[in-house]
């Protein structure tokens, strides 16, 4: 966290109700939300099954709400069934065929609008083309798209034919891409021929032919989508154009029927060990909480245009872009391009063109507009919007505050929303109906969702201001249900503290007087960049990798937009550099970094030691090494450093 976040949180006194114009619009009622908390106090359980019997159309109503029977593997509505696709499109159509689901904006501009009729039209098309394809319930597939309709398009599909998406996001790398087809063993990649961004061309084909040459024997089949139209190269008997596959595919298909508890997808993260996870999400309990939070936090009605301005490659895009509002029936713009261009008032622009009305993006996103100054969104006329929301990381009350100002014109309740990529919907986070936001807090748990900060005892800290861990102490239907193909990796990453009673989340927070969350950051060794997770030791090995290293601690340093940067340490098999700097090695090491994973895990900087700073037992002093990245004094001891002549040389100075 930055200096300002940690400083002005700590004093926060501010206090901002939701103004008379948000309330003349919202759709939900204050005493209804009210008495959420009552009943779910009263019966957690028998709330949601209440809840779940409300948002969510069973094809077989389900029995048992929850089987704790083999904890932590809890099952939500175990016999239950529904598909998550005919809740989205299906029951649109009776009533609201012709409404817009999808705005798609292209990078270059263009637009197209996509009626709930034509959605549905187009996911049946492409579920069927899998099943031509030979992907049956269960099968896991690939999609490694631009943020483009289709995307969503073929998650939709997936859900309806019950087989399971893994979406990669289209930033990472050939490796990464391949890790993730060998750990679903999937049968099939849905990609295309390369997705706009800024006026430039991302080659995700090329990208897919390269993780298929290192392996990825389970994969038999293609479908690429034509979007550039530039050359690519295709395989003939593995790759297919998507256009071509659907030749002759009907516009009927009859939804699969699944269990509740049946994976509608999985989604790899970064942990604090080894590779990224795949997360396992449920198809009932996950929708279930994608509409709750649509509604109790976005307050989504019928006219609203909304936007999650959120890659389909992370959860965010997953929850409130392709399921989230399309089963509240609502309508979700869709942009491929970047907030920068033409210029950076292109988010504001769409938002006037749009008629947009809510508006959900990351904290670094606004930091990065707001420093383009206030004159270029004042230009739009931005008086549709009534609510803003952001997610991925602790927002400071600076950004915050101009977010308020200058976006929301004093009258936006901003919904600072706490989540995971595990918990797959809001936690902790305003309902912007009835509670008083603070900027920098996420203020409270949601009903149903017992939230708490522990100390190591697993006892819960009632001190105001008293950091601890954040922990969710009772199950809530869209929790995580496994790491696919890894019970032990799931439990021992989750449960490993408080006998196994309580989630544990990973962040540290606190309370404030008023038992307000306020988020302190990670406990393990993530990192938090521009919003997106990162393990410093995924990173770590990746720089290892290279024939030219031996040795490699990655740390975070405070970032003004992108919240941390990446900061390696990196001692070499050879001589150190001379005067420690070596502009070609780090070039060549940063593009390495972004071969192994993808761009955004490439150190911001690299500095070369003769060594790492160890204690004698031999453990890397992390510690040292963040407050070096920090710039900031060293006053902890370094006596038992076993090599103490190296700290010039980390600080850059030598
Ligand atoms: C951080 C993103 C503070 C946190 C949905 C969490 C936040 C991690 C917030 C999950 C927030 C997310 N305030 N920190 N509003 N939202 N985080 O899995 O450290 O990509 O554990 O899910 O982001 O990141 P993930």
């Amino acid at each position: 966290m930055s200096e300002d976040n940690i400083e002005s949180t700590l004093h926060e006194d501010r206090h901002f109700p939701p103004s008379a114009d948000f309330i003349r619009t919202a759709s939900t009622n204050a005493d209804k939300l009210a008495s959420l908390y009552t009943q779910a106090e009263q019966n957690n359980t028998e709330f949601w099954a209440d809840q779940a019997r409300t948002e969510i159309d069973w094809q077989t109503p389900f029995s048992t709400t929850l089987d704790s029977s083999n904890a932590p593997f809890f099952r939500w509505f175990p016999d239950g069934k529904l598909n998550v696709s005919y809740n989205c499109l299906d029951r649109q159509l009776e009533h609201n065929a012709d409404k817009t689901a999808i705005i798609f904006e292209a990078d270059n501009g263009d637009v197209e609008y996509i009626s709930y009729r034509e959605l549905h039209r187009r996911v049946c098309v492409f579920a069927n083309t899998l099943k031509a394809q030979g992907i049956e319930q269960g099968d896991r597939v690939i999609i490694y798209m631009p943020m483009i309709a289709e995307a969503v398009i073929a998650m939709q599909a997936c859900a309806r034919i019950g087989a399971i998406h893994s979406v990669v996001f289209g930033g990472f790398s050939s490796s990464s891409l391949k890790d993730r087809i060998e750990d679903t063993q999937a049968k099939l990649v849905i990609t295309a021929d390369g997705g706009n961004r800024g006026g430039r061309i991302i080659e995700l084909k090329a990208t897919t032919d390269g993780a298929l040459e290192q392996g990825c024997d389970s994969i038999n089949s293609v479908i690429v989508l034509q979007r550039t139209a530039h050359d690519i190269s295709m395989q003939s008997g593995r790759d297919i154009w998507w256009h071509d596959a659907e030749q002759g595919q009907s516009e009927q298909c009859e939804p699969t029927w699944v269990d509740a508890t049946h994976p509608l997808f999985i989604l790899y993260t970064s942990g604090s060990t080894g590779k990224p996870k795949g997360i396992q999400h449920s198809s009932g309990g996950y929708l279930l909480n994608a509409i709750t939070t649509m509604r109790w936090v976005f307050d989504i009605n019928d006219s609203d245009v909304f936007w999650c301005t959120a890659d389909v490659g992370w959860i965010t895009g997953h929850t409130y872009v392709a399921y989230g509002p399309l089963a509240t029936g609502s309508t979700i713009v869709i942009f491929e391009g970047v907030p920068t261009y033409p210029d950076a008032g292109r988010f504001w622009d769409m938002c006037q063109r749009h008629c947009v009305s809510i508006f959900y993006t990351a904290p670094t996103a606004i930091r990065a507009l707001m420093k383009a100054g206030d004159e270029i969104p004042n230009k739009y006329d931005l008086s549709q919007l009534r609510l803003l929301g952001t997610v991925g990381e602790p927002i400071n009350p600076k950004a915050w505050m101009w977010y308020h100002t200058v976006i929301g014109k004093e009258k936006c309740p901003i919904v600072d929303t706490w989540w995971q990529t595990e918990t797959g919907a809001h936690m902790v986070a305003p309902m912007p109906v009835t509670t008083i936001t603070k900027p920098g807090s996420c203020t409270r748990a949601l009903p149903g969702i017992d939230a708490s900060i522990v100390n190591d005892d697993g006892d819960e800290i009632t001190k105001a201001n008293q950091g601890g861990y954040l922990v969710i102490r009772q199950p809530w239907p869209s929790m995580i249900q496994t790491v696919w193909g890894d019970d032990q990796r799931y439990k021992d990453t989750y449960w490993p503290m408080f006998d196994g009673k309580y989630y544990l989340a990973g962040d540290s927070a606190r309370r404030d007087e008023e038992g307000y969350f306020w988020i302190m950051g990670r406990i393990d060794d993530v990192l938090n960049v521009s919003g997106h997770r990162l393990g410093t030791m995924e990173i770590e090995s990746a720089i290892v990798s290279h024939p030219q290293v031996a040795e490699a601690a990655v740390v975070g340093q405070p970032h003004d937009i992108k919240g941390e940067a990446v900061f390696a340490y990196v001692v070499l098999k050879g001589e150190r550099p001379a005067g420690g700097v070596d502009d070609t090695l780090t070039q060549e090491l940063r593009a390495w970094v972004g071969e192994q994973i993808g761009a955004i895990a490439k150190p911001d900087d690299i500095r070369y030691a003769d060594n790492l700073p160890k204690t004698r037992s031999g453990k890397i002093m992390r510690r040292l090494l963040r407050t070096i990245a920090k710039g900031e004094e060293i006053t902890s001891d370094t006596s038992t450093l076993e090599n103490e002549s190296i700290l010039p040389q980390l600080q850059g100075k030598a």
